[in-house]
């Protein structure tokens, strides 16, 4: 059968093998050309531009975490801000594997949009009294306000990966969003059982 089909793929004179290895050149010249055209879609650029928004961002949140952390008074959220930071290094580790099998290289693009909820969450810390449980539950909202950032991002990129058929990358950018999904059920969770109430009582 595969003969029949080379034989009638087959220009007068040339040799199966010849036909077979020109066949393959055609196929690698498709793969080349589709690569091409989907990489200068305006939907991968855009793709490729959240990546870079979100890498930056993640950089900024692992500094803001660790300022988050040493305002923080209690040690539940003390704890809570040390294990996210540790996440968000791994996040950062899967936006460079992200890239490297889109076969692009890591880069920053600047984002305002993180910078003014990380400026709003350094607001908190001047304008709350140290080591007020106050101060705790403003944090807590701050910090929540920065995971709610980032679950729109990666929700919608994991999203669009699927649709693009880069799966592997879907599932990486699934897997944080499912870390940060925790983390905000996390932080509620220590509000309402550690902080809030105390909170209520300062004067
Ligand atoms: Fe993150
Ligand atoms: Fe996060």
């Amino acid at each position: 059968m595969a003969t029949k089909t080379t034989e009638t793929n087959t220009t007068a004179g040339s040799n199966s093998s010849a036909t077979a290895s020109s066949k393959k050149t055609t196929q690698v010249d498709n793969a080349t050309v589709n690569e091409d055209k989907m990489k200068s879609s305006p939907l991968h650029k855009f793709f490729l531009s959240a990546l870079k928004d979100i890498y930056f961002a993640e950089h900024a949140i692992i500094e803001a975490l660790e300022k988050m952390q040493q305002a923080a008074t209690t040690e539940e959220l003390k704890e809570a801000f040390e294990d996210h930071q540790l996440q968000t290094q791994k996040h950062v580790s899967r936006l460079e594997k992200i890239f490297r099998l889109l076969e692009e290289t890591p880069e920053k693009k600047e984002c305002e949009a993180i910078k003014g909820i990380i400026k709003e969450g350094e607001e908190i810390i001047k304008s709350t009294e140290e080591g007020s449980m106050t101060r705790d539950a403003a944090l807590i909202i701050a910090a929540q306000k920065v995971e709610h950032y980032e679950i729109a991002t990666y929700g919608g990129l994991a999203q669009l990966a699927i649709t693009m058929g880069h799966d592997k990358v879907a599932d990486l950018l699934e897997k944080t969003l499912q870390e940060e999904e925790d983390t905000d059920y996390n932080l509620t969770d220590i509000a309402e059982t550690f902080i809030n109430f105390d909170a209520e009582q300062e004067d």
